[in-house]
């Protein structure tokens, strides 16, 4: 049995999974303390995990009816995301394993995001194309084999698929972070009211949103307040079916590129029902996991654990956390 920590960002997080990948528990704390500054104040957010985690941590192993005598295994997101957030997280499961001499499993947030795919109860095995879409990143990978064998096939050239949408609620005056709030307001929307860019002409599998958000924010003030205000709901639509499309293009262009017809998918953004409903058009054997577990969670932190190797006590003790991952300077697999 497998405790993991996930606090890369501003949600709270502990799961208890078990080696099968079947989850005991999985608690999700969201920090609604940032709201009201339109984004993720860093030192907040740490302070936030501070408060919350022991108690977070304490809920998880009681949902799972087990005792800190039960885990085999701790494991803690070690980055991408914000240093000081990671910290709290990090730092505490080393010291929980630590204390009981456990084994500690460091787990990169990305491979995590792609592991939710492979829990209890329909683990989705490799080899498939894989596509991670966050508030962070944006990412197409070959996953090949159980491990960290992920091979890097695009990942965008400048704002991420669930940044766009923040960005984009943002202007049309919803609140932080925008993705979910921009689909229930698109829902009442025309998703052909405004013709807005999808970087189609951007070659290969990398993906831009640049263009998509000041497209939006000519066309908000092109239509002026007054209008704007009026035609939000088509405004939401659109964008949302902009950044949908591309996504699906480069999709597309990577099933037929790599003649593969298996695809994960993972990370915030597939939580948004048009984008499902896209996906399951394709002609593919697909999974996107529950919207819980496509959001930022510890259930898909110790899911990747399982494939990852153990550290053994004293090991682990001197593991920093990162900030970004480099996959150029860190090679192929994001662990
Ligand atoms: O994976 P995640 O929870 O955290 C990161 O690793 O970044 O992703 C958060 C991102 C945010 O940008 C949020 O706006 C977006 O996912 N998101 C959505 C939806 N739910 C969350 N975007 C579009 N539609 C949604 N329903
Ligand atoms: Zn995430």
């Amino acid at each position: 049995m497998i405790l993991a920590i996930e606090t890369s960002c501003d949600d709270t997080c502990a799961a208890v999974v078990t080696a099968s990948g079947e989850i005991r528990a999985n608690v999700i704390s969201s920090q609604e303390v940032h709201s009201r500054f339109g984004g993720v104040v860093p030192e907040i957010a740490s302070r936030q995990h501070l408060t919350l985690l022991p108690a977070v941590v304490d809920r998880a192993l009681a949902d799972a009816g087990v005792t800190l005598d039960d885990i085999d295994a701790v494991a803690a997101t070690r980055g991408p995301g914000l240093v000081a957030s990671l910290l709290v997280g990090f730092s505490a499961a080393k010291a929980i394993a630590a204390a009981r001499r456990l084994p500690f499993i460091p787990v990169n947030h990305l491979s995590g995001h792609l592991a939710a795919s492979r829990l209890a109860p329909d683990p989705f095995e490799p080899p498939y194309l894989g596509m991670v879409v966050s508030g962070g990143h944006t990412l197409l990978v070959d996953v090949r084999g159980p491990g960290a064998e992920l091979r890097l096939l695009g990942s965008t050239l400048d704002d991420a698929a669930g940044e766009a949408f923040d960005k984009g609620a943002r202007l049309l005056g919803l609140g932080y972070p925008g993705g979910a709030a921009l689909e229930r307001l698109a829902r009442e929307g025309d998703p052909e009211a405004f013709e807005l860019p999808t970087a189609s002409r951007v070659p290969g599998l990398d993906f831009s949103f640049a263009g998509v958000k000041t497209a939006l924010l000519y066309k908000v003030r092109d239509l002026g307040d007054a209008e704007a205000e009026r035609r939000r709901a088509d405004l939401a639509a659109s964008f949302q079916h902009a950044i949908v499309e591309a996504l699906m293009i480069r999709l597309r262009r990577a099933l037929k590129e790599r003649d593969v017809r298996r695809l994960a998918v993972g990370g915030g953004v597939a939580a948004n029902g048009a984008l499902r409903a896209e996906l399951a058009q394709l002609d593919v054997e697909l999974d996107v996991p529950p919207r819980e577990l496509c959001t930022d969670n510890a259930a898909m932190i110790a899911s990747a654990a399982r494939f990852s190797s153990n550290l053994r006590y004293p090991e682990y003790l001197g593991l920093d956390v990162f900030a970004t991952w480099d996959h150029q300077a860190d090679g192929a697999a994001p662990m």
